[in-house]
């Protein structure tokens, strides 16, 4: 297996400026990467900025031999970000959303403001951001784009409705970038990782978070972003040292005659066979998930 290098990759990765993004930027950097170091440098909780968040990592970047610029821009200005990337570089090869704050509360005392900033910063951010990046790598036949998800967006997680929306929301965006970008070798994929950050530091004890390095995320998100891998659409799971892939699974289901019709009581009857997940169907595309439906409409 060669290595993995990044010579003469300009690499956009935002929100680099600390936690996850900021051990991407480094090993990029170390691997000949012509690094575009994105970060706001406002609070976890998105208020206030700050260049020097930025600049630390461009420093270390460059004291180490690297080559890489500060941006910083707000990834919803995600344009100037990618502007930053074509005025000092020439090109954009990859992009890596992975700016992001917190606005936790229980729904009920959730406000319109707590919903809008996430959504404006998780969703809206890298959106703009890979729009901007998005004609260039079909212009080049050549791009990588990483999302950051969460498990709170797989699997839900109490007091987070508003980041919940907006990770699992970065999946399907992926999703179906993932199909357009393909016959152009644009590759996307999403990771929910963990790892101890500041987003991190208020929900789990100290120990856990030194003990997750987000050095143990980092490795997936340079081989999935490498000129060699061939993965899109993945969504995986990433932390500790741990990483799996995950897929959706569907039960067989029942099928009802729509000729004779079927009511709620009928449903019920065969309740547990819907909900069984014995011989679970795993679609992988639109066209197989709506396989079942054709097929009892000709029934
Ligand atoms: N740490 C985890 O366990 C975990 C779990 C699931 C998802 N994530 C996601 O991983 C990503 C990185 O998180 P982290 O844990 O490294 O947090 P972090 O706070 O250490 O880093 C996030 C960075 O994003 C920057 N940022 C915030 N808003 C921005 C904006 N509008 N424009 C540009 N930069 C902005 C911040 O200044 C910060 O430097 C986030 O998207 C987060 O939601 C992290």
């Amino acid at each position: 297996m060669s290595d993995v290098r990044y010579d003469d990759r300009v690499v956009v990765i935002t929100g680099a400026g600390n936690g996850l993004g900021k051990t991407y930027a480094l090993e990029m950097g170390r691997r000949g990467a012509k690094v575009v170091v994105n970060d706001l440098g406002g609070s976890a909780f998105g208020d206030g900025s700050d260049q020097a968040a930025a600049d630390v990592v461009v420093d270390e970047i460059t004291g180490a031999g690297g080559t890489a610029v500060a941006n910083y821009d707000s990834v919803t200005d995600g344009d100037k970000i990618i502007q930053t990337a074509l005025d000092t570089y020439g090109k954009v090869d990859v992009v890596i959303n992975n700016a992001g704050i917190l606005r936790d509360k229980t729904f009920h005392k959730m406000t319109d403001q707590d919903w809008d900033l996430i959504y404006d910063v998780h969703v809206r951010g890298a959106y703009k951001v890979t729009h901007a990046a998005w004609p260039h790598m079909r212009e080049q036949n050549y791009g990588r784009v990483i999302f950051t998800a969460s498990a709170a967006g797989i699997y839900g997680n109490f007091g987070q409705t508003n980041y919940s929306m907006a990770k699992l929301g970065l999946h399907g965006m992926s999703q179906t970038l993932a199909l357009e970008g393909r016959n152009k070798n644009i590759f996307v994929n999403t990771i929910a990782p963990i790892a101890g950050s500041r987003l991190t530091e208020t929900v789990m004890p100290q120990e856990l978070v030194d003990a997750l390095k987000p050095d143990f995320v980092m490795p997936l998100v340079l081989k999935l972003c490498d000129e060699n891998s061939q993965e899109t659409g993945g969504l995986f799971e990433v932390g500790a040292g741990w990483i799996g892939k995950v897929r959706w699974e569907r039960t067989r289901g029942h099928a009802f005659s729509v000729s004779e019709g079927f009511t709620p009581e009928d449903i019920n009857e065969v309740w547990d066979e819907i909900v069984d997940f014995t011989d679970a169907d795993h679609p992988a595309s639109i066209a197989e998930a709506n396989k079942p439906v054709i097929k009892n409409l000709k029934a």
